[in-house]
């Protein structure tokens, strides 16, 4: 596995890869790499070409009061689970040339970005589409791997890339869990042992929603009131929010009467942790 910093390393290396007939395949990643990340740089290996990771803590998806700081950096270990994984290139970009001395062009995605988890954490999918931007224009990717886990950004990075002509395609990958449900994520490591065995109810209530909604239930505030009932069964999690919603625009649906999304935030001490499940009424 090739470890690249500057730009022009990556673009010297990408224009190998594509002399050789190799489509670019990238998975942009903050690190701190588990099996979720695992599974997109596999899913990225089997369907050939290019497989470059990116590792980048971006500050600027990160609220003044959030955890840029202290977010897990593991630059070893992850390097570790790349090769292991099958990636080619391991690109740790540079802050300084991300965000050069001077830079003032930001994205903004508008209402989309407000909403949910937007709610909560004020401009984060503006900065998340100002370096996904970034890290397409300086790849020249061809395909873009992204989790499921991560609803939301996946709604947002897809529009990005409809609304500014990008040729990436954008590759949405299942969310890969812990053996009780947990959505693996690199937060998790932040919790306390109690708190971990807490966590496992944010998953418990979204399978039981899913599970209702199969049964026939169609009244989504039914759904979102079960959500609530369970993981405020739990004392040790706080439930942000619960949205069940149109997975385009991110509305909120009343009737179920197609496939939709739930969406959950959920403290757990002071960490914030995402999920999400998509819900599939019965065929009349
Ligand atoms: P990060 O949280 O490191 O996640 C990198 C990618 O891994 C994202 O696409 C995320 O959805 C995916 N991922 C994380 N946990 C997963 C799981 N349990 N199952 C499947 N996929 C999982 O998301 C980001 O970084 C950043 O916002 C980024 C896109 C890199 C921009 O800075």
């Amino acid at each position: 596995m090739i470890h690249i910093e500057t730009v022009a390393a990556l673009r010297a290396t990408v224009r190998d890869a594509t002399a050789r007939g190799l489509t670019v395949r990238f998975v942009p990643t903050m690190g701190a790499l588990h099996d979720g990340h695992a599974a997109l740089i596999r899913t990225a290996r089997e369907s050939g070409g290019f497989v470059l990771v990116s590792v980048f803590v971006n500050p600027t998806q990160f609220g003044p009061n959030e955890d840029f700081a202290r977010y897990p950096r593991t630059p070893d270990a992850d390097a570790t689970l790349a090769a292991k994984s099958g990636a080619d290139a391991l690109w740790a970009p540079l802050a300084e040339e991300l965000y050069p001395p001077g830079e003032s062009t930001r994205l903004s995605v508008g209402a989309l970005g407000a909403v949910w988890e937007g709610a909560f954490r004020p401009g984060h999918f503006d900065g998340v589409a100002t370096v996904v931007a970034k890290l397409l224009a300086a790849t020249s990717a061809d395909v873009l791997y992204l989790g499921e886990k991560d609803f939301q950004q996946t709604v947002v990075v897809r529009r990005l890339v409809r609304d500014l002509l990008l040729a990436t395609e954008v590759c949405i990958v299942p969310t890969v869990r812990e053996p009780d449900g947990l959505a693996m994520s690199s937060r998790t490591r932040y919790l306390s042992a109690e708190d971990r065995r807490a966590a496992a109810a944010i998953s418990r209530a979204l399978r039981s929603a899913g599970e209702l909604v199969a049964r026939g239930e169609r009244d989504a505030e039914v759904v979102r009131r079960h959500l609530h009932e369970i993981i405020g069964a739990e004392p040790r999690v706080r439930l942000q929010y619960a949205g069940i919603v149109n997975a385009d625009t991110l509305d909120s649906v009343g009737i179920l009467d197609a496939p939709s999304r739930a969406l959950v935030a959920a403290l757990v001490g002071d960490t914030h942790l995402i999920d999400n499940l998509l819900l599939v009424p019965p065929t009349p």
